[in-house]
């Protein structure tokens, strides 16, 4: 492969809500991505305690001419909360920020979502430009217009569909990202290739070895695959009455264990691999996956440095209690995204209880 410096664009087609996804090295320091896509003269860039010593003033430095706030939000899921969203709303109301403001979100799937939420919200919408700083945020979260914030109940219950002026990816940002968090990105870019792109599943089994030394080229292009796979399923279907769905593959099982075991203790991308592989076994069960099939998913999601066993503290029970609540169920029945082959997701179907018992407890078992 031909390393190339240049910066890609993508575009996500909403008609006059299309955006441009920037895809590139050092990008963060260009100056005209700002100021094509920021609205008024008034912006509030939104971070977190961790981000902000790292990647803040390379931003606010770009915003100079702008009368330019910002606001440090505590780090982590659990902050990720109705409480902790009002300091945003402070933070634009103190500074008397208008309807023609505009809101950063500098950081992770965490301050991509709550700064979309805030920005959906205030005076009833103001625009926002998303700087995703994690490998999950670069390839899923800052594309697509989903934000929200966690309910103590259920997992991202609370939000609205928000699309953003544009997303800058800066993949020079990742360098400070350590491996757990880095790994837990790749789950959603696997997501991907068991969902719509068999090709692409292949060529993550053969570059495996390359994103996980981070080889620049190799993930380059993953990121840019994964939001190619993101923007055409988006602008197919921007509020999921259809296929939209199935980017969920893995989350039902996924969010119960990450409200089940509270919260911050499994990452989201791990949750979400571990439910991937309980989705192929449920997959298998219904005869469309083969053995060897799952075997190479579990294969790869290993490589990936992900687990792929749900935690022992959660019983089959506690599972489907948790998974009762989730978006996608209609009239209380659980419905669950599955593999009728790798690179080809079905849209939500109803399982029995029973199925998603016996596949959890074998699974438990391993
Ligand atoms: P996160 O936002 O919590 O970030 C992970 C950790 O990495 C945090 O501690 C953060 O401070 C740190 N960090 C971020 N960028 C860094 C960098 N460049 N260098 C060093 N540290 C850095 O977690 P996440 O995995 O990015 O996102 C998970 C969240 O995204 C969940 O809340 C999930 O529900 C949500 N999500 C949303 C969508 C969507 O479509 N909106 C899709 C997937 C996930
Ligand atoms: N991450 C799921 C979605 O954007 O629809």
């Amino acid at each position: 492969m031909q390393e190339n410096k240049d910066m890609k664009t993508l575009k996500v087609e909403l008609g006059n809500r299309s955006y441009p996804i920037y895809i590139g090295s050092g990008i963060l320091v260009d100056r005209q991505l700002f100021t094509d896509h920021i609205k008024g003269k008034q912006t509030l860039v939104t971070t977190n305690e961790t981000i902000a010593p790292l990647y803040l003033e390379k931003i606010t430095a770009q915003l100079n001419s702008y009368n330019t706030a910002t606001v440090i939000l505590p780090d982590g899921e659990q902050y990720k909360t109705l409480d902790v969203l009002n300091r945003i709303f402070d933070a634009l109301l103190m500074n008397k920020f208008g309807r023609n403001a505009t809101l950063i979100a500098l950081g992770g799937g965490v301050i991509g979502d709550m700064g979309g939420f805030a920005a959906a919200c205030y005076q009833r919408g103001i625009a926002f430009i998303q700087i995703p700083t994690t490998l999950l945020a670069q390839v899923d979260s800052s594309v697509g217009g989903k934000t929200g914030v966690n309910h103590p109940l259920g997992k991202n219950m609370i939000g609205a569909f928000y699309q953003p002026q544009c997303v800058i990816i800066d993949t020079d940002v990742l360098t400070t990202l350590d491996e757990r968090q880095y790994s837990a990105g790749l789950a959603e870019i696997i997501k991907y290739g068991l969902i719509r792109d068999a090709a692409f599943f292949q060529w993550l089994e053969e570059n495996c070895d390359a994103l996980m030394a981070r080889d620049k080229i190799a993930l380059a292009y993953a990121i840019e695959q994964s939001c190619i796979n993101k923007a055409e399923v988006v602008s197919e279907d921007e509020t999921e009455t259809g296929v939209r769905a199935t980017l969920n593959l893995g989350h039902t099982f996924g969010h119960a264990i990450e409200t089940g075991v509270g919260y911050g203790e499994y990452l989201h991308g791990e949750a979400v691999a571990i439910g991937m592989c309980l989705a192929a076994e449920l997959s298998r069960r219904m005869e469309w996956l083969n053995s060897a099939d799952v075997a190479r998913i579990i294969n790869l999601i290993k490589r990936a440095k992900l687990p792929v066993d749900p935690p022992k503290s959660l019983s089959a029970e506690e599972f489907l209690q948790l998974m009762s609540v989730d978006k996608k169920n209609v009239d209380g029945q659980i419905k669950l995204i599955l593999l009728k082959a790798i690179g080809q997701a079905l849209l939500p179907m109803s399982v029995t209880d029973d199925l998603i018992r016996v596949t959890i407890e074998s699974c438990s078992e391993c």
